[in-house]
């Protein structure tokens, strides 16, 4: 069985879907539903019988012993995290004892099972300022926010485990993930949500709420954040091809998930116009804290090595996440 963490949430449910799609092996899904929603998990329920869930967290070293004790987990892909960069500014205890704690549990459990095999979401958050573009996996890591420490404190951790204990473990480091999946059966559902596309596209839907941009004095040719934003389901898949990569090899290794095309947040705010035929309100507001400038990624070690490459658009994202967000709007939360 593999065991996903976190499959309730955004990227883990497109990561669920992906596996029951495409491997023959049965899932648990282990989530507290902090962030993410019991409704998804009906949702994949309904799509397979091969999930089980159990609510659970993994800062409760009960909880995750009792994983391993009722299910044969033979490899964990592991999401289970909170990951908003501005509230991990704000509450950086919290961060620390969720993302790193939690996850020492689960490594520790893993050790204590002889189960040896992990994936990582990890994230561009842990390269901090760019000191060149597009970002390889070479780049030095300076974190400019906690959310960003926590990651790398994990990958530190991870590769100490396999120092010690052959725990061996795929890092993939996400740039910006959009989109949802293209049936619109599950997408981004955050409670605060706090990300650019689904910002922008919940402001068409509130005339209250009218789009705001973070800072527009950056060094860059519009002013506006640069970024790399990546489609959801590519990122699924290049979790199966990580999977199956360490399945053969039972190696440890990093990779960079990202498309090396940067848009600006007004770049990205001018084609959700264009892709949804609407004028869009906005406002520009000072600088966020903890954003960086500018955010791309070299992502060829994945494609030279995993064989991945992202393939949807950015027009394609953006379609997709809309026709989620209009049915999050009406609380059609499942198919
Ligand atoms: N932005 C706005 N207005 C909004 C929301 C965002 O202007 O309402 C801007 C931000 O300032 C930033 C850009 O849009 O310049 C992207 O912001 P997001 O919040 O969508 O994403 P982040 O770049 O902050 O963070 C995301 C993930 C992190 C990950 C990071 C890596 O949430 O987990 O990408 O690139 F670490």
């Amino acid at each position: 069985m593999i065991l996903i963490t976190g499959g309730a949430g955004y990227i883990g449910s497109h990561c669920v879907l992906e596996f029951i799609k495409n491997v023959s092996e049965e899932i648990v899904i282990f989530d507290n539903l902090s962030t993410g929603h019991i409704e998804t998990i009906e949702t994949l329920q309904k799509i397979s019988n091969k999930i089980k869930f159990i609510e659970g967290d993994l800062k409760n070293p009960k909880d995750v012993k009792k994983i391993f004790k009722e299910n044969k987990i033979d490899s964990i892909i592991h999401f289970a995290a909170l990951s908003s960069v501005a509230q991990s500014i704000k509450e950086p205890q919290k961060y620390y004892e969720n993302n790193v704690l939690g996850t020492l549990n689960l490594l520790n459990t893993m050790v204590e099972n002889n189960v040896l095999k992990i994936v990582f979401s990890s994230t561009a958050a842990i390269y901090g300022e760019p000191n060149y573009t597009p970002i390889d996996e070479n780049h030095p890591k300076n974190p400019i926010n906690p959310y960003g420490k926590t990651k790398l404190s994990i990958e530190e951790i991870m590769s100490d485990f396999d120092k010690l204990y052959n725990l061996k473990s795929i890092k993939l480091r996400y740039f910006n993930v959009i989109g949802a999946n293209s049936d619109s059966i599950i997408g981004e559902w955050h409670n605060d949500e706090t990300h650019l596309v689904p910002n922008i596209l919940k402001s068409t839907f509130n005339n209250s709420k009218i789009f705001e941009i973070y800072g527009d004095n950056y060094n860059t040719p519009d002013g506006t954040c640069i970024r790399d934003y990546v489609n959801v389901e590519d990122l699924a898949l290049a979790h199966r091809l990580a999977y199956n990569y360490l399945l053969k090899e039972n190696v440890s290794n990093e990779f960079n998930i990202g498309t090396k095309e940067g848009n600006s947040v007004k770049d990205i705010f001018n084609t959700v116009q264009k892709t949804i035929n609407k004028q869009i309100e906005f406002k520009i507001l000072p600088r966020r804290k903890g954003d960086p400038e500018i955010l791309l990624a070299n992502s060829k070690k994945a494609q030279d090595i995993l064989g991945w490459s992202a393939k949807n658009t950015l027009e394609t994202s953006i379609k997709t996440a809309y026709e989620w967000e209009k049915k999050l709007q009406k609380k059609l939360f499942s198919f």
